[in-house]
C-alpha cells in the first residue's frame, strides 16, 4: 500500500505493508537513523517520535497507521540549515549523552515537556522522561540539561 503522512513538516509516501513497523520505516525507507531501535518492544523509549506531538514509540506502531498525520523524529529537532534547537545543544554543553542510543528519545520526550511545562521543576522532568530509559548518564546530565533550557 502507498501511506502518505507528513515527515518533519515534510510530505512523504512510502510503498510498503502497512504492517510495516513505523520504525523500520523511518530508519529503512526514509533514512532517519536518528530514531533508535532498544528493546523493540515498547519499554525503552529509545524508538520514540512524535505522531501529531504526542510522544509514542515507534517500535509498536504499524506504518498504516501514521497515514495522514503528523511525525516529528529528532532530525526535526534542528533548523531546515541543520542548526541545533536550544535543547539539542544543552545535552552537548552538560554531556548528557554517551552512548547516544537513548539521547533521540530523550530529546523528543524532553522537547514535549518543555513546550507544555513552563517551569519544570527537576521531579517533573524525571516524570516527563521516565518513558526512556538510559543505561550510561545516571540521568543527572539529562535532567541538568532539560532545565537549564527552562530560564
Ligand atoms: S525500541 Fe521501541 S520502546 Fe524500545
Ligand atoms: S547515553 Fe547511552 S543509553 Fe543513554
Amino acid at each position: 500500500m502507498t501511506v502518505r503522512f507528513t515527515l518533519n513538516g515534510v510530505p512523504v509516501s512510502v510503498e510498503c505493508a502497512g504492517s510495516r513497523r513505523l520504525l523500520d520505516t523511518l530508519r529503512g525507507d526514509l533514512g532517519k537513523t536518528g530514531t533508535k531501535e532498544g528493546c523493540g518492544e515498547g519499554e525503552c523509549g529509545a524508538c520514540s517520535v512524535l505522531i501529531d506531538g504526542e510522544v509514542v514509540d515507534s517500535c509498536l506502531v504499524a506504518v498504516g497507521q501514521v497515514e495522514g498525520r503528523n511525525v516529528l523524529t529528532v532530525e526535526g529537532l534542528a533548523g531546515p540549515d541543520g542548526t541545533l534547537s536550544r535543547l539539542q545543544q544543552a545535552f552537548i554543553e552538560h554531556g548528557a549523552a554517551q552512548c547516544g542510543i537513548c539521547t533521540p528519545g530523550m530529546l523528543l520526550a524532553a522537547h514535549v515537556l518543555l513546550q507544555r511545562t513552563i517551569r519544570p521543576s527537576a521531579a517533573d522532568v524525571r516524570e516527563g522522561l521516565a518513558g526512556n530509559l538510559c543505561r550510561c548518564t545516571g540521568y543527572t546530565k539529562i535532567i541538568e540539561a532539560v532545565l537549564s533550557c527552562t530560564t
